[in-house]
Order: C-alpha cells, then sequence, then structure tokens
C-alpha cells in the first residue's frame, strides 16, 4: 500500500459545523492520572489543528491499557491544555454532548472498549457510532490492524479519510519495502510466532538481518546451544528455515543472570539455570559495524529484557543508529522508550506509533483498518 492509495484528510470537505468522528490511538502509559508519556498524543496534534483550524465539531474515539476499566481522563486533561476540548465519561452521554459541541471544539469520549460491540466489530453498534459524525477520519494507526467497530465497522457508514499521522505511517513505512541498498533490519523483542514471517520477508529483501532480545535465544535453541532458563517462544516453532540463511546475524555475547550475579559470556560460555538477560559489548561493537556499513536500517524490538530494566544495550543501539548516516526507520514500545529516554526523537528518519501495527504492516504492506479508507 502506498499513502497516495488512501484518502487523505486533505480531500474531506471540512468547513464550519462539519461533525467528524476521529478514531485516535491515545493508549498510552498514565499514571496516578497522569500521562507518563506522550508521543503518540503529540503527533496527531496536526490533524486536531486542522479539525480546530477548520471549526469542525470533532468528537474523538479512543481506547487506553490493556484493562477496559482503564480510563481516558488523563489524556483528556492533557490535550486541554492546547484544545478546547470537553469529556464524556460513556458513550450515551457522548451522544448527547456531541450534539452541543460548539464550531472548533472537540468531545472525548471514555475508553470505547468499554463499550460492547466495540471490539466484535458488531455492525450495530458501528451504526451507532456513524450517528456521531457526518464524515469519519482515522488517524490511528497504531491500532489500524485491529477489526473493531470504531477502526473498520464505522467505515460503512461514513466518508472516510486518513488524517496526517496514517499517511505519515504509510508514506515513511512504505519506504522499507524498497529501501536504499544496503539495508540492515533489526528485529528483538520476543514472541517469534507472530515475527517469523516478517523476518523471513525481510531476509530475503535485506542486505543484512540482525535478531536479538528473546527471538535469539531461540535461533540459539535450535542450534543446540544451552541457554538455560533464558526467555523462549512457548510455541513449537521451525527455524531450520532461517538457520540457512547466510545473512541472517545474532548476537556475539550476552549479559548473563545467574542467581543474584551478572556476567558477560559467550554463547557456549551459557550453562544450564542460567538466564541471558541482554546483549553483550561484542554485539554492541558488531552492530555498530553492521549500521555503519548500511544506508538503511528498520529497527524493531529490544535486545534485552527491557522492561525488567535490563536497557543498556538496546539504549546502546539507539545512539549508534542516531549517530550513523544511514536513513533509519523504528518503532516498537520499548525501542520508542529508549530513544524518548536518551532524547533521541529527532535524529531518526522516522519513529513509527505502532507496535503491532507497524510489524503487520511491515509483514502484510497493509492493514484491515487502511484498507477501509481506500480510494475505490
Ligand atoms: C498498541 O499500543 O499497540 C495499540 O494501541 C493497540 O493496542 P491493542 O494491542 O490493545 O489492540
Amino acid at each position: 500500500m502506498r499513502a497516495s492509495e488512501l484518502r487523505s484528510i486533505d480531500e474531506a470537505q471540512l468547513s464550519d459545523g462539519t461533525r467528524v468522528l476521529l478514531r485516535l490511538d491515545l493508549n498510552i502509559p498514565c499514571r496516578n492520572g497522569v500521562v507518563q508519556n506522550d508521543y503518540r498524543i503529540k503527533r496527531v496534534f496536526p490533524t486536531l489543528r486542522k479539525l480546530a483550524k477548520s471549526r469542525c465539531r470533532t468528537t474523538i474515539l479512543s481506547h487506553l491499557g490493556a484493562d477496559v476499566g482503564e480510563t481516558l481522563r488523563p489524556v483528556f486533561e492533557y490535550l486541554k491544555k492546547s484544545f478546547s476540548i470537553s469529556f464524556a465519561p460513556d458513550l450515551a452521554s457522548g451522544e448527547q454532548q456531541a450534539a452541543l459541541i460548539s464550531d472548533g471544539n472537540f468531545l472525548l469520549i471514555e475508553n470505547i472498549r468499554r463499550e460492547s460491540g466495540e471490539m466484535e466489530n458488531d455492525e450495530t453498534f458501528a451504526k451507532r457510532l456513524s450517528t456521531l459524525g457526518h464524515l469519519y477520519i482515522n488517524d490511528a494507526f497504531a491500532v489500524s490492524h485491529r477489526a473493531h467497530a470504531s477502526v473498520v465497522g464505522v467505515s460503512k457508514f461514513l466518508p472516510s479519510f486518513a488524517g496526517f499521522l496514517v499517511l505519515d505511517e504509510v508514506r515513511e513505512l512504505s519506504i522499507s519495502f524498497d529501501p536504499p541498498r544496503p539495508a540492515l533490519f533489526i528485529l528483538g523483542g520476543a514472541k517469534f510466532e507472530t515475527k517469523l514471517p516478517l523476518l523471513l520477508k525481510f531476509l530475503d529483501r535485506y542486505d543484512r538481518a540482525f535478531v536479538g532480545g528473546a527471538l535469539a535465544n531461540d535461533i540459539f535453541k535450535a542450534r543446540g546451544v544451552v541457554i538455560g532458563s533464558s526467555l523462549v517462544s512457548t510455541h513449537a516453532l521451525n527455524l531450520k528455515v532461517i538457520s540457512e540463511r547466510t545473512n541472517l546475524r545474532t548476537p556475539l555475547d550476552f549479559v548473563v543472570q545467574r542467581g543474584e550475579r551478572h556476567f558477560i559470556a559467550e554463547a557456549l560460555g551459557v550453562s544450564e539455570g542460567d538466564r541471558i538477560v541482554d546483549s553483550g559489548p561484542k554485539t554492541g561493537e558488531f552492530l555498530h559495524e553492521l549500521v555503519n556499513q548500511s544506508k538503511f536500517v528498520l529497527w524493531n524490538g529490544p535486545l534485552g529484557e527491557y522492561q525488567k530494566g535490563f536497557a543498556a544495550h538496546t539504549e546502546e543501539l539507539a545512539k549508534i543508529i542516531a549517530d550513523g548516516a544511514a536513513h533509519s526507520i523504528v518503532g516498537g514500545g520499548d525501542t520508542i522508550t529508549a530513544i524518548e529516554k536518551l532524547g533521541l526523537f529527532d535524529r531518526f528518519g522516522f519513529v513509527s506509533t505502532g507496535g503491532g501495527a507497524m510489524l503487520e504492516f511491515l509483514a502484510n504492506e497493509t492493514l484491515v483498518g487502511l484498507e477501509v479508507l481506500k480510494k475505490s
């Protein structure tokens, strides 16, 4: 898919009083009622500004968190600082308030996943949502892989358009399908069962692919190397398909945890009972070389157990890519946390807001929520 295949927000007839139903992905970490990380919110500001400037009356839908009990109120408090916006605690009160929005103003409705019908993509529910707008704009790239009513179903009932963030994501991520060469793909994190087709695709297309994080544990295990109690996929995997690829690269050393102790070891230095928690310094040097030999780098996923504090080599990689000359496209929750923490956001070619959506777009070159925005 190319961005030019999508109906753009610029083609939507937006004027005084146009009622817009806007799907955003405002799924961001909040603690004690306060937004902890605003990268996804800031990225939809261009669309919000355009709608405010066009004096539209906009109702915003989003989900938040894995638990449907989580609230969007902290996000509302954040948005209030920049936009004229009110908050509806549920869909029913949102429907009443939507009729009262003034020109140029916004209404944010509470976590839409609390409503039954949303995640089932129920048609009656989608039709109900569609009464909130004259037209629908999806600027929620990060949830566009979900066939939910506010992402997919609603577009059956309203003229539907892609917002500026969605257009940016599609335009930038599409560069990775035919990148400048040599091209390097770096894939980390866990869950090989979902990432294997993606890896195979990029092993075919790219000059080199480096696999780190828990994915590399699976590869070492398949090679018969002892990896102790390191994190591996819970699914049976046939990794033979990648073992013969000559352009596959894996870590040269690791940070290993043995009881309370941590030490650096190469593959043969890991014993039963040890746990690999990060890649090691030799791997860092190796990645430095690989990145510097490349004109294009695509990176998703950490090199270690990032959320447990084993962040050093993921952060080192972020610095290596930021300092390098290659055009870079990066994404994934922990990857972005690392980039943010180091203040390196502006030093990458493109930082995707998508986690699962980015991986699925890279694998399939489209998403279910984008298909419904295509020009006919
Ligand atoms: C994400 O954070 O990846 C998106 O908001 C999608 O969330 P989900 O995995 O809960 O659908």
